[in-house]
């Protein structure tokens, strides 16, 4: 699903950043995890948050790529970060890279964990097994064999309203089907006037079933804490 945040773009920073995620808590975290690795890779960079806060936060010697296939993201991604970060449109299902990254990593991206008491699955915006097994080889062509993926955890998906700066309510309605195929609608308004809708799809793996996708790809589950699971690359 190209442009699959198109609708929402234009609220995303007001939303993300009121609330919705820790950026320096997830940056910190991301840093603490990336050793004397240099080269990193977002999968779904959206507005570029996450490598703000990373530039800001780590070394001055760290080379950012994102990727992103919502072209009204990116466009934010490249006024926030201008020159400071290497920003491709690309989907994670088409992309191709040497291999060449320490790090890959996913806050909220094309892949993150849910967490839920002691449960836990990996959430992912590609709905069929087939599409993750294929983007999934195309991430071990692109992390250098001895290089991580880091994929941060998040709370469940459940209904929720809250003020926004400005005015304004954002609403999240969720749906799930018996298959772990979610349906999150997001809406921004204002007086009772829907001023942004945005329809998204995800798909829960139970976490057996996903570390065994990504140990078929190369992807050695080594840890996970409250903020971020990491994987080696065989
Ligand atoms: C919730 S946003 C997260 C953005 C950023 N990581 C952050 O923390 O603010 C998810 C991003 O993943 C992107 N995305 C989803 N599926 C993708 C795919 N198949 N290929 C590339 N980007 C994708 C969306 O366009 C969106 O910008």
């Amino acid at each position: 699903m190209p442009d699959s945040y198109a609708d929402l773009s234009r609220f995303y920073d007001l939303v993300m950043t009121s609330g919705y995620y820790d950026y320096d808590a997830y940056a910190q975290a991301l840093l603490d995890r990336i050793g004397t690795g240099r080269g990193l890779l977002e999968l779904g960079v959206g507005t570029g948050l996450v490598c703000d806060r990373l530039l800001a936060l780590g070394p001055a010697d760290l080379r950012l790529t994102g990727i992103d296939h919502t072209d009204s993201m990116l466009v934010q991604a490249r006024g926030r970060l201008g020159g400071r970060a290497r920003l491709l449109r690309e989907d994670v299902l088409d992309m191709s890279f040497p291999s060449a990254f320490d790090v890959a990593y996913s806050v909220g991206g094309v892949w993150y964990i849910v967490q839920d008491g002691e449960e836990s699955w990996l959430s992912s915006h590609l709905m069929e097994e087939e599409d993750n097994a294929a983007a999934l080889a195309n991430l071990a062509a692109a992390v250098r064999p001895g290089g991580s993926l880091l994929l941060c955890v998040q709370g469940p998906h459940r209904p929720h309203e809250r003020p926004l700066p400005g005015g304004l309510v954002y609403t999240q309605h969720v749906d799930v089907d018996s298959e772990g195929r979610y349906t999150k609608d997001y809406y921004i308004s204002r007086q009772e006037t829907v001023l942004a809708h945005q329809r998204l799809r995800f798909r829960l793996f139970p976490m057996k079933t996903a570390d065994q996708l990504l140990e078929r790809y190369g992807f050695h589950f080594q840890s996970s804490d409250g903020v971020l699971w990491q994987y080696a690359r065989r």
